[in-house]
């Protein structure tokens, strides 16, 4: 348990753990890869040292200097293998795909939370390439063993960037051509760096085409994570100003200006730039009366890590929010409707659930109280800066599960000991 103080005012300059998204796939796709490779800014939370401890399992050379990655491919993976991905749903979705045309078995598996995310949703299309992917009754242990891939067509029923990486990781390994379509447009650092790397691949809207590839080493210079960002800049929106350095603004991920822009937060863009294949910026958020808003489904992957964050920002706004088409939620690392629905109460609001979504009453003032993680990283991070913004702070128990995503987030707050 810790207790958490409220704070009149927040202000500050933060530079942000490199992006996780671009870290687990700077580390896998180099894993196999012609050459060596530096990932600079790498972020070093638990989820991604699974990866590299999953890579290393199957051969590749690691070395790991401060927040530089030094990664030594190998040609040709071990057989045999049980990779512990952990608490993390990207590793071990994207390495089966990844490994699924490599000539190998492997076992992949994790922790208790990843063993309740549904795993058919990758073991059906790469089984349309032809990959032998066995999961238990739809869920981790996942067991593949090797197979000739073949190109297919795969239609996503979701808009989800781990399921489209998995299928365009083992559409490098296949014969023909690859292509998958998703509803709407999901994150797109897979495609990106593919592209980067050598990659014969096409992107046209939401549909991305793929052919077999021999990629070549490429050192990565990783943005800082938004997603980690947004937590300050929430705090910036309610307390202050806050100033968050060189953060990644990939257009697939910047929903979180999307409900900035509804919810009437000021905020200015600054020094934009492109790193390592990814636009950065410098972002400065101002405190700001906010008003409630409405989401959809169409707005959703853009913001999708963001929604517990965005829904704590409706609980501080004058009017009611509502955001749906969100039942993704339900399946991340906790069910997330129901863990914010209950941190936003914990707090002193008031939020209803939906089957995708909720209805928040904003009441502009919070009191504070005791909140749970749910040993969630993203709904700890959202329960400290409702702490911190409300009237009275409160408590968070177990709040160091946010190590998997940003170690040092209570410390970043001025927050020692956790
Ligand atoms: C991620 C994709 C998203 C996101 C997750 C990271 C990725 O998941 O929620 O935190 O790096 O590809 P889905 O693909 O399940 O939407």
């Amino acid at each position: 348990m810790q207790r958490i103080q409220s704070r009149e005012y927040f202000a500050g300059e933060f530079s942000l753990p490199g992006d996780k998204s671009v870290t687990h796939r700077a580390i896998i796709l180099n894993s196999g890869a012609e050459g060596v490779a530096l990932i600079k800014n790498a972020l070093l939370g638990e989820d991604c040292l699974s990866t590299c401890a999953c890579m290393r399992a199957l051969g590749t050379k690691i070395d790991i200097d401060g927040t530089t990655i030094r990664i030594e491919g190998t040609q040709q993976f071990r057989r045999g293998q049980e990779l512990n991905c952990g608490n993390s749903a990207t590793t071990l979705r994207l390495l089966t795909g990844y490994l699924s045309g490599k000539g190998i078995d492997a076992k992949l598996f994790g922790d208790e939370s990843l063993s309740f995310r549904p795993m058919n949703r990758i073991a059906e299309p790469l089984s349309l390439l032809g990959a032998d992917i066995k999961t238990t009754d739809g869920y981790a242990p996942v067991y593949l063993s090797p197979r000739n891939l073949h190109g297919a067509h795969v239609e996503l029923p979701i808009a989800s960037a781990q399921v489209k990486s998995a299928v365009l990781l083992a559409g490098i390994s296949a014969d023909g051509e690859t292509s998958v379509r998703e509803p709407f447009k999901s994150r797109d650092h897979t495609e990106r760096m593919l592209s980067a790397m050598g990659a014969d691949i096409r992107v046209d809207g939401n549909c991305v085409t793929v052919k077999r590839s021999a990629l070549h080493a490429m050192d990565v210079c990783v943005p800082s994570d938004l997603s980690s960002a947004a937590y300050f800049m929430a705090l910036g929106a309610l307390k202050g100003e806050t100033l968050c350095k060189n953060v990644g603004i990939n257009p697939t991920r910047t929903g979180i200006f999307t409900a900035f822009d509804r919810l009437g937060v000021e905020y200015f863009l600054a020094n934009r730039r492109v790193l390592g294949g990814e636009e950065t910026a410098d972002i400065l958020v101002k405190k700001s009366d906010l008003r409630g808003i409405e989401l959809t489904e169409k707005d959703i992957p853009s913001m999708i890590d963001e929604l517990p964050l965005i829904a704590l920002l409706c609980a501080f706004a004058d009017g009611v929010s509502r955001i749906t088409g969100a039942k993704e939620l339900r399946i991340k690392e906790s069910d997330r409707i129901q863990a914010t629905v209950q941190l936003i109460r914990g707090l002193g609001g008031e939020c209803e659930e939906l089957p995708d979504g909720f209805v928040i009453r904003g009441k502009k003032k919070l009191v504070g109280g005791a909140v749970d993680s749910y040993q969630d990283h993203r709904i700890a991070m959202t329960a400290g800066v409702g702490l911190i913004a409300s009237e009275n702070g409160g408590y968070i128990s177990r709040p160091e599960c946010c190590a998997v995503s940003f170690p040092d987030f209570f410390k970043e707050l001025g927050i020692e000991r956790c």
